[in-house]
């Protein structure tokens, strides 16, 4: 059969990425190839991602991991059938790189430009790897996102929940941050937990129990902090019930605050014809005490639940092409060659 080739560009935060992914004419969609330079070393001394020192790198790294993705698919640019850049929302100067470069591609070969939100890109990867129908719900977890929404189609998202302060992956790396733990935070969180006694401390699990779908996390960073100082020294093993207890906390809070979610979704979509999905998206996804209570509570709710392969949780340019082919395969028009790059955009 015959198939739609796309060229995909992710710079939105300290990922540069490039990928090639193919749509075959019965709506599979196939990674031909998926190459992901993270900028972590850059920017790990610092314990967090520097907005100038992103934009530089991704200025340094596009081109040859352009050609690096087209290396290995032996395609030429002339082979391309469009082109899907991430225009937002993210880091300004990453977002200009990005975005610039495939506007340039798509004026050098006269092909059709995809302007394309990252979240929706998280939102579909879905159907890319498991042939998702709509709708289904996402969780997206990451270090500067977390929502519920409701994926009702290309194009068509409703946001359930999201978080009143601090993403769930910031509340992992600040909780790592206030115990001396190196950056990223959620994997040192996770490590330490294994050790520890989850039981220890009861930290807040916010908003559990409201109607609203709402996350908040601030108030548990704080709770960390007052219980490490009310202990001194703080040994290995206290930080361990630490970090234990907080990621108990949080399971707690996702267990209530996704399952009012699950139970709206069956609500709203009584007869689906299918078992209803939910998905994971974001860095947090690593998590596996997260997973655990994710998949406890889609059994308990006769949901099925979806975790792509990690490498197309956390940021990657697959999910943009992927994106770029869904909206060309739903009949979207593609975007002017002066669309603009939005640091915010809901
Ligand atoms: O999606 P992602 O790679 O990047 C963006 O946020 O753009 O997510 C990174 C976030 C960080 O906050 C990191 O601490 C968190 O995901 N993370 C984890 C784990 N691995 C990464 N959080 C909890 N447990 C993990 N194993
Ligand atoms: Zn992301």
């Amino acid at each position: 059969g015959s198939f739609l080739r796309i060229l995909g560009i992710e710079t939105s935060c300290d990922e540069t990425a490039a990928s090639i992914v193919l749509r075959h004419d019965d709506g599979r969609g196939e990674i031909a190839a998926d190459v992901v330079l993270s900028q972590l070393d850059e920017h790990s001394a610092y314990g967090g991602v520097v907005p100038e020192i992103a934009a530089r790198a991704h200025v340094e790294a596009l081109d040859t991991l352009i050609d690096e993705a087209l290396a290995r698919t032996s395609t030429s640019l002339g082979d391309i059938d469009a082109v899907a850049a991430t225009a937002g929302p993210g880091l300004i100067g990453g977002l200009i790189v990005g975005l610039m470069t495939g506007k340039a591609i798509a004026r050098a070969l006269s092909k059709p430009l995809y302007a394309i939100n990252h979240l929706e890109g998280h939102a579909l990867t879905a159907r890319l790897t498991d042939g998702l129908s709509f709708p289904y719900l996402m969780l997206l977890v990451s270090g500067g996102h977390t929502q519920l929404v409701l994926v009702r189609a290309v194009g068509r998202y409703e946001r359930w929940g999201t978080t009143i302060d601090d993403a769930l992956g910031e509340a992992f790396d600040k909780t790592a941050k206030l115990l001396g733990l190196p950056y990223p935070g959620g994997p040192a969180v996770e490590r330490a937990a294994a050790a520890g006694d989850p039981k220890r401390f009861d930290f807040p699990r916010p908003l559990v129990g409201e109607r609203r779908l709402d996350f908040s996390f601030s108030g548990l960073k704080t709770a960390v902090r007052q219980a490490a100082e009310t202990i001194a020294p703080v040994t290995e093993q206290d930080i361990s019930d630490i970090c234990a207890s907080f990621q108990r906390a949080i399971s707690r809070t996702l267990d209530d605050r996704i399952g009012r979610g699950l139970a709206r979704f069956s609500a709203e979509f009584p007869a689906l014809g299918h078992p209803p999905a939910l998905v994971v998206a974001g860095g947090v996804a690593a998590n596996l005490e997260l997973r655990r209570t994710l998949q406890t509570l889609c059994d308990r709710h006769g949901f099925r639940f979806v975790a792509p392969p990690l490498r197309l949780c956390t940021d990657n340019a697959a999910m943009i092409a992927w994106a770029g082919l869904e909206r060309m395969a739903a009949g979207f028009a593609a975007d002017p060659l002066d669309v603009q790059p939005r640091s915010r955009w809901p």
